[in-house]
């Protein structure tokens, strides 16, 4: 998308010009430091689609993939509020069935609603004169998890709409069980035919591990205590342990896999996520925060509703704990639909703007956002600095005019204003030819890429030919997508995350300016995938890594504080490096790929300036056929595998075809 014409001439002229050579790299010692935001992940919790693109047709087609609720969202029950859906209708029962035929369940609009925010509620209404047990079950993300020894902990709200003159009383059971009927783990919690709301809460524990996820999570009730009677429930919850033992917390292999990726920021809440289908439907801070009973959810950008459990002040924490810095976006007055708000139009979103940046920052003791934030825990401000000002906004002409004339001066005028401390993130740069825009000159641009292998590879010096000014890039989005042939990829190739790599070298190299870069998108439920390829894939009981995930952590753990400058290769080269410092441990990182099915060698010379280099070293590598990927059914296809190498000042190193390596010498 922005590669520009003259690059591309430069580029088939290099390729031509390509030839079997022994590439002696001399590494200076001067350079730069390495930014650190540099490595870091981009949040989508949508799949990001531009929904302008698509024919009408194929609109219908795109759901999301299940990234927030699902995914990195600990909470086990889908549908578990009955959340923006039409009472009565078959699709508000979305994932619940009754036990048996002796009762029967709908969605109502309750006539006493739990809260303001949840007035649907789940009604049970069990036939006179039953004994059977009856009850209703709720299928999960596609299955639930049953791990032996963690505690899973329950709770939901009942109440009888209309109790008996004489007051009943009996169990509710709850389980974990096969889609056969064998119960796992179970508990009882015990209830009274009261009118009002009810709370219950319950844990209950394995004792063994089931290999499969297909299971059930099932309420149940002997029928002769309720029978002829109705029963309301809602806010139905089960949380496996969390990350960081958080309440309404995140699962913790998905955020250990992420934590083991050294990322150092976290854009979030996603891109088309923040914007909406249409101003109403925009993604609203505040409606995420505080009790989950005051949380009414949202109509997402696609045929799915998000819970709004996983909210700001979740996702901010989560960020904290995971030793991240924020980069949040802002609603921008741009929705999916293609609309512009009209300047005069904007003040109030201009305001909700103001006051999710006080929630985010402001001193609880003057800011009434920041005793907000205090309330739930979280006295200390967090840590923002950067904030990004809407999503795309170049995606549709529309969009890219109201961004330049008015869109981006009213918000980054009304928070550079309040907040003149933040380094505001422009969207409407598609390339580092970057459009004029009114307002406050931009300095931070969000880049955004997809494209394929041949694209990265011979892209890797798109940052280097910019000119040296105060602008600084963001490349917020980026993946191989499809095969040189057009080919859509179902996962992560190995040529794609090889050419990804070779890309990357290029924000090592250029970290003078490229500030941050993350892969998109991160996390896809493998039932429920909507767009691919994808950084992670999981199910309920099961998580794995796709080749560029390998390649991301490979940059991120060896990111090094200071970039070496040394004797670059040219554009659309097959063999790209970098070489970085890590100052503290005494190491440097010389990154090689290898894009190349003929034969050339690296020779690095160290500067004398580092006197003490150890005469041996230690590697990682990743490697494959091309084509490879990490799927389900192959989720260690390929792996980055360790090996030693002899060191010195001098080091001679020939990597095999198709590899991404990092050589880490002890130097200082
Ligand atoms: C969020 O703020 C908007 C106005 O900005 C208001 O209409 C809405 O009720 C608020 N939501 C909650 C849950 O407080
Ligand atoms: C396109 O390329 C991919 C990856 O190299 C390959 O697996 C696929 O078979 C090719 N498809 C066609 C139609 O040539
Ligand atoms: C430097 O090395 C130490 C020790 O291995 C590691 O903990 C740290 O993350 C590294 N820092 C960078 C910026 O690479
Ligand atoms: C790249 O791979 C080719 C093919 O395996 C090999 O001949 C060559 O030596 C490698 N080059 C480098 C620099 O690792």
């Amino acid at each position: 998308m922005w590669l520009n014409v003259h690059i591309l001439t430069l580029v088939l002229a290099i390729l031509s010009a390509v030839k079997a050579a022994t590439f002696n790299v001399a590494i200076s010692t001067g350079g730069h430091a390495q930014p650190d935001t540099l490595y870091g992940l981009m949040y989508e919790d949508i799949n990001h689609v531009c929904y302008a693109q698509l024919a009408s047709s194929s609109r219908a087609h795109i759901f999301i993939s299940q990234s927030g609720d699902g995914g990195l969202y600990a909470e086990l029950i889908q549908n578990r509020a009955f959340q923006q859906v039409t009472p009565g209708t078959s699709a508000a029962l979305n994932s619940w069935a009754a036990l048996n035929a002796a009762s029967r369940i709908s969605v109502v609009r309750s006539n006493v609603p739990v809260s303001a925010a949840l007035p649907n509620a789940l009604s049970l209404a069990v036939n006179a004169g039953t004994t059977d047990s009856v009850g209703f079950t709720n299928t999960g993300f596609w299955g639930f998890p049953v791990t032996a020894n963690t505690r899973y902990q329950g709770s939901f709200y009942y109440r009888f709409p209309n109790p008996p003159s004489n007051q009943v009383s009996g169990n509710f059971n709850v389980d974990l069980r096969s889609t056969g009927g064998t119960v796992f783990t179970s508990t009882s919690v015990p209830f009274t035919s009261s009118a009002g709301w009810k709370k219950v809460t319950f844990t209950f524990t394995p004792s063994a591990t089931q290999a499969s996820a297909n299971n059930l999570f099932a309420v149940s009730v002997t029928g002769a205590t309720v029978s002829g009677l109705t029963v309301e429930f809602t806010l139905v919850s089960l949380f496996p342990p969390t990350f960081n033992n958080r309440p309404n917390g995140m699962r913790i292999d998905i955020s250990q896999a992420l934590a083991d990726l050294k990322p150092t920021f976290f854009r979030f809440p996603g891109g088309n996520n923040l914007e909406g289908q249409t101003p109403a439907r925009r993604w609203i801070w505040n409606n995420t925060i505080g009790d989950l009973l005051d949380r009414p959810g949202r109509q997402g950008d696609w045929s799915y509703v998000n819970t709004d459990g996983l909210g700001l002040f979740d996702y901010l924490q989560w960020i904290e704990d995971m030793g991240m810095e924020p980069i949040m976006g802002v609603w921008a007055g741009y929705t999916l639909n293609t609309q512009s708000v009209p300047e005069n139009q904007l003040g109030p979103y201009v305001q909700e703007v103001l006051d999710q940046i006080h929630f985010a920052i402001s001193d609880s003791s003057t800011n009434a956002q920041g005793r907000r934030r205090a309330a739930l825990g979280h006295p200390a401000p967090f840590n923002v600095r950067y904030v990004e000002i809407g999503n795309e906004d170049w995606i549709s002409a529309g969009g890219l005019a109201s961004y330049n004339n008015y869109r981006w001066r009213v918000f980054a005028s009304a928070i550079s204003t309040t907040f003149p401390q933040l380094r505001l993130i422009s969207t409407s740069g598609t390339s580092g030819n970057v459009p004029s825009v009114s307002g406050p000159r931009p300095i931070y641009w969000d880049l955004h890429i997809y494209e394929n292998p041949n694209w990265f590879r011979n892209s890797a010096y798109n940052f280097d030919i910019l000119p040296r000014n105060d602008l600084r890039f963001f490349q917020g989005e980026y993946a191989v997508t499809n095969a040189n042939n057009g080919t859509r990829l179902s996962y992560p190739t190995v040529e794609g995350a090889i050419t990804e790599a070779a890309y990357m070298t290029g924000f090592d190299r250029n970290s003078d300016i490229v500030f941050a870069a993350a892969y998109a998108p991160l996390l896809n439920h493998i039932s429920s995938t909507q767009w691919t390829p994808n950084l992670i894939s999981y199910s309920p009981n099961t998580l794995f890594k796709s080749t560029s995930y390998y390649v991301q952590q490979m940059f991120g753990v060896y990111k090094g504080d200071f970039y070496l400058t040394s004797t670059t290769n040219t554009a659309s080269a097959p063999v790209q490096w970098s070489v970085t410092r890590n100052t503290s441990a005494g190491q440097v990182y010389l990154k090689v790929i290898n894009t190349s099915t003929s034969a050339h060698t690296v020779v690095f010379t160290l500067p004398s300036s580092i006197t003490t280099i150890n005469a041996a070293g230690t590697g990682r590598i990743l490697t494959g056929a091309a084509a490879t990927m990490n799927t389900p059914s192959s989720p260690n296809a390929v792996v980055p595998r360790s090996f030693t190498f002899t060191a010195g000042r001098t080091i001679t190193y020939s990597a095999v075809a198709w590899s991404a390596s990092v050589l880490v010498v002890g130097a200082r």
